[in-house]
């Protein structure tokens, strides 16, 4: 979809902005499409004060279709500034989609590698192993808005690898730039590519990392990232089966811990951690903004997984940003923005009080001592029992039912609720909750087994979002 193709439709656009605005799961605080689809998050950048949240977008569509990047910016995480898309699919080798990509800050500007879907349909084919090139593309901008041209870096790979190889995610490390790329091999197994180069513009083929046995089919989204001088791969893998206490989503988002000599090519990959465990997480990447913070952001949606019956106008949010750490296990800790206590609105003393509010709360528990039972709007059971911990939607019949993982000891929880999602920080983020959730009512109501805990909880106010003037657009 070229710019011109774009507003020449953009009544559609337009529709699906007014029919969200009636949406009764429209977020107050989680950014979505303002009309039409999103998914991953993209190109995760802070440029002279100002972060950069791109996404994977369709503008026209309440379902998954052609690909361009929508665009948000903000200064404080609280107060946006919509923009109209930054990337269109207009040439070839995005034909099919302006896939997922990074961003780095080098001379003064910012350089974005994205995937360019270019799927042949002259004849039949399977798509995996023929049928398509994904290219890795690159556009520059002075500004984050803007940017002159495309150029292709790469659309011929190693031959061990299928026709599946995305979503680059750039970095620096030792004054060189590294480019690590998700893939499925021609063995059916999911690998990451590390390329390298010295000035962003001419790149080499690095090494490969695998896990030693099948560890999927596709490792999607992938990004290579030291905190406190510890190295993370993390992957979106697919093809992992279901297991009792992990891997319960259809896809699923990790880390593994790893040694790592980048410039050697040599490595060690430990155990695998899935960082969320709820519902509605996929498709993470983080970013190193101007504090020197890494900031993880994802999509809270899952592909191939059925949103029909709550859907008009918009489909999908992502998450809010968290703040990664390690802890002295060497185990990730997400934290939300310390921005987001700007969002407080109003401490409610009560948890009897939550009925004169919305849904955007904040309910803090702490000092649980490893007990805890909990139902929210009769509709959602939250607890734990014997070292495990369940999160368990009572209405079995819709596609949203249970969630459980073992967990050593529980201390506390840190909600963040919206109109249609919660997302639980456990024992102050060792793991995280990630669910889109639809109670009838519009407001909260807790059944809580010990009303004695040490709790805290906030009414949050919205994002404030200034919406782009197609109008004005079109005229010009
Ligand atoms: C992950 C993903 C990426 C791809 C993008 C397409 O959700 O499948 O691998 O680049 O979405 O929208």
């Amino acid at each position: 979809m070229n710019k011109l193709e774009f507003l020449k439709n953009i009544e559609i656009f337009k529709k699906l902005r007014k029919d969200s605005l009636n949406n009764p799961n429209r977020l107050n605080y989680h950014l979505m499409a303002m009309g039409g689809w999103l998914n991953d998050p993209n190109g995760l950048c802070q440029f002279n004060g100002i972060n950069h949240i791109y996404f994977q977008h369709s503008p026209f569509s309440l379902g998954w279709d052609n690909k361009i990047w929508g665009h948000y910016s903000s200064k404080d995480w609280i107060n946006y500034e919509e923009h109209q898309p930054f990337i269109f699919s207009d040439i070839l080798e995005d034909k099919d989609g302006a896939y997922s990509g990074s961003a780095i800050k080098k001379d003064g500007k910012i350089h974005y590698f994205y995937t360019g879907n270019h799927k042949f349909n002259d004849k039949k084919y399977n798509y995996d192993y023929e049928g398509r090139i994904q290219s890795v593309i690159k556009v520059t901008s002075n500004d984050g808005n803007t940017f002159e041209s495309k150029k292709i870096i790469l659309k011929e790979y190693p031959n061990f690898v299928s026709v599946h190889i995305r979503d680059p995610k750039v970095f620096l490390e030792n004054g060189i730039y590294y480019m690590v790329l998700g893939a499925k091999n021609n063995e059916g197994k999911g690998i990451a590519l590390i390329y390298k180069s010295k000035d962003l513009e001419e790149w080499d083929y690095h090494f490969k990392i695998e896990s030693k046995s099948y560890f999927g089919y596709m490792w999607e989204c992938p990004d290579l990232v030291k905190i406190q001088d510890k190295w993370f791969l993390f992957i979106s893998p697919q093809g992992i089966p279901n297991q009792e206490f992990n891997f319960q989503n259809k896809y699923q988002v990790g880390y593994f811990n790893l040694d790592l000599d980048l410039e050697n090519k040599t490595y060690q990959l430990k155990e695998f951690i899935e960082i969320d465990k709820g519902f509605d997480f996929y498709a993470s990447q983080s970013f190193v903004d101007e504090k020197d913070r890494n900031i993880l952001i994802a999509w809270m949606g899952m592909a191939d997984f059925a949103y029909q019956d709550e859907v008009q106008g918009f489909n999908h949010c992502l998450t809010i940003p968290r703040e990664l750490s390690v802890n002295k296990y060497g185990h990730l800790i997400q934290k939300p923005l310390v921005e987001f206590l700007n969002l407080r609105e109003k401490e409610i003393l009560d948890f009897k009080d939550l009925k004169n509010y919305n849904k955007s709360v904040e309910v803090i528990l702490n000092d649980l001592d490893n007990e805890l039972d909990l139902v929210i709007n009769d509709e959602l059971i939250i607890k734990y029992e014997m070292g495990i911990f369940y999160f368990e939607f009572k209405n079995k019949k819709t596609n949203r039912d249970i969630r459980k993982f073992k967990l050593d000891k529980l201390d506390s929880l840190h909600f963040y609720f919206d109109s249609s999602s919660v997302e639980i920080f456990i024992n102050d983020g060792i793991y995280t909750i990630s669910s889109r959730c639809y109670f009838k009512e519009n407001y909260l109501f807790f059944l809580i087994n010990n009303l004695e805990y040490n709790y805290k909880i906030f009414k949050l106010k919205n994002f404030n979002i200034i919406e782009f003037n197609y109008e004005q657009e079109n005229n010009n």
